[in-house]
């Protein structure tokens, strides 16, 4: 099933934009895993913008080759292997050739992987991209680098992305780094570390930028966006210690929505991803409050069943998630839904499973992304349960709830037939270069036949006819 809100053809793809005619080295770089794996490679091409490297497709003329990756299943993990083995050749034939790994699994595997992958020269954590340029100092000297050190308070906030390979309407923008939660199957606390939150200036700044620059969409990334807080510094945990006047004028996260929505009143705002448990109605207010605020919040719940929510640790349960859906739904009536799901997690019964299953029908979400539990090493589900559930039957599930949401996808983009919807264009059709594609303000995927005077980045008027199950098909209005 697909990786997480990204593109599946996306993952893996290398970026590069023309930078610094100055700069005489390449640097070949490439993302795994979610959005905010991309949004840090262009922190990373910044940093080392500044240290003479431009970013280029071709991995043959690459003197600095980096892998952004990703550890939250293992399947993940065993395609960045995959990868780093096709470098080989190009390692012996290239003495000077420097071979790095970036992201969750360099964190979470350390100096193991130097051990185990002897082509990696450089490991680097989520929190040490600042360090590089020392770091590629070392590796220029021979010898291996690392630093996997975790921050309670990086967040890169002072750092002007470049914007890779986008379409240069729609950029993402962190606003959280880390994740406070330990659901019980996840790896992300571990890889990167304490939940912090972002000036939310520096914020607003980007996102001006961002319009200035010609952008139409902004998505604030987080692990948790709603769990945003910002009061001055530190990490959320220590809040409780902030002085009074801190806790005055601190910025919680549907402020921060209202903040960038009134900055850029002609750029469309998402934001990803939110947490059932930290989402509070003030959210739904805002984007009722603000047209563009896009209509959709992706809402991962990974289980329908109380038994197996509680065993991920999950901090609420299905009757409250249902009753926020059922709350939104009034707030914002034509709100869209998506969901992540967790199939045959430790002991799920056939119960629990039915109960996801009855779930989806009540909520009846847009889109979902949809997973097997894959066990990660070091996680609580990992040290105190047993991965008990066989492969046969998580495989059987999974078919199952895929099926379903098929199902519920198909109807969902049904109701959108036969109405206008405004569509930012984003690019050309994959499957027909005389239609656009874009997205309605739910985020659903519209392609439509092109019109003289049309660009990128327009925002149009479109009557969608028909769809199938994952697109609207539609016309330019009157
Ligand atoms: N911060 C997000 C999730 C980040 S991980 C949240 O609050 O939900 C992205 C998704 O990967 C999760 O929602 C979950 O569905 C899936 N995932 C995480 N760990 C997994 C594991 N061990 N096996 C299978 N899927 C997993
Ligand atoms: Fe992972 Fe749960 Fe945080 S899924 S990223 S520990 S909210």
């Amino acid at each position: 099933m697909q990786e997480k809100y990204i593109d599946e053809t996306k993952q893996g793809e290398a970026f590069a934009i023309a930078e610094r005619p100055e700069n005489g080295k390449k640097l070949f770089l490439e993302s795994y895993g979610c959005q905010m794996n991309f949004s840090d490679s262009e922190i990373v091409a910044s940093i080392l913008n500044e240290q003479g490297y431009n970013t280029t497709l071709k991995v043959e003329e690459a003197d600095l080759i980096l892998l952004n990756t990703c550890s939250i299943r293992e399947k993940a993990e065993q395609t960045v292997r995959m990868r780093l083995s096709q470098f080989k050749k190009q390692k012996e034939s290239n003495p000077n050739l420097t071979v790095g790994v970036l992201g969750c699994m360099a964190e979470r595997l350390k100096t193991k992987f130097l051990e185990e992958e002897h082509l990696v020269d450089l490991v680097v954590g989520p929190d040490a991209y600042r360090d590089l340029p020392n770091l590629l100092k070392e590796t220029e000297g021979g010898r291996d680098a690392i630093n996997v050190i975790l921050s309670k308070e990086e967040t890169y906030a002072d750092i002007n992305p470049v914007r890779l390979g986008g379409n240069g309407v729609t950029a993402f923008v962190t606003i959280t780094r880390g994740c406070d939660n330990m659901c019980t199957f996840c790896v992300v606390p571990f890889t990167r570390g304490r939940e912090r939150s972002r000036d939310p200036h520096s914020i607003v700044n980007e996102c001006v930028e961002l319009f200035n620059n010609g952008y139409k969409e902004v998505t604030l990334l987080g692990q948790n966006v709603d769990s945003y807080l910002w009061y001055g510094g530190g990490p959320k945990k220590d809040f409780a210690k902030a002085s009074e006047m801190q806790k005055a004028t601190a910025v919680n996260f549907s402020n921060l929505l209202a903040m960038v929505a009134t900055a850029v009143p002609d750029m469309r705002i998402r934001f990803s991803t939110s947490n059932p448990q930290d989402m509070s109605l003030d959210v739904f207010h805002t984007m009722a409050k603000y047209d563009n605020i896009c209509k959709y919040v992706h809402l991962p719940v990974q289980s329908g069943s109380d038994n197996m929510l509680k065993a991920m640790n999950r901090q609420h349960t299905r009757a409250e998630y249902l009753s926020l859906i059922n709350e939104a739904k009034k707030i914002v009536p034509e709100v869209a839904f998506s969901q992540d799901m967790i199939i045959g997690f430790c002991g799920e019964t056939e119960e629990d499973h039915q109960d996801t299953l009855s779930l989806m029908r009540e909520v009846e979400y847009d889109y979902g992304y949809m997973f097997v539990y894959s066990e990660r090493p070091g996680t609580p589900a990992h040290k105190k349960m047993e991965d008990d559930i066989p492969a046969d039957i998580k495989q059987k599930r999974l078919a199952e709830v895929i099926a379903l949401q098929g199902e519920l996808s198909r109807s969902r983009m049904k109701s959108y037939v036969g109405r206008t919807h405004d569509i930012l264009i984003e690019g050309t059709s994959k499957k027909n270069e005389n239609q656009w594609k874009g997205r309605n303000s739910q985020n659903a995927v519209c392609v439509f036949d092109k019109l003289e005077g049309q660009k990128i980045g327009d925002m149009v008027s479109v009557f969608v006819y028909d769809n199938t199950q994952g697109t609207l098909l539609g016309r330019t209005a009157e």
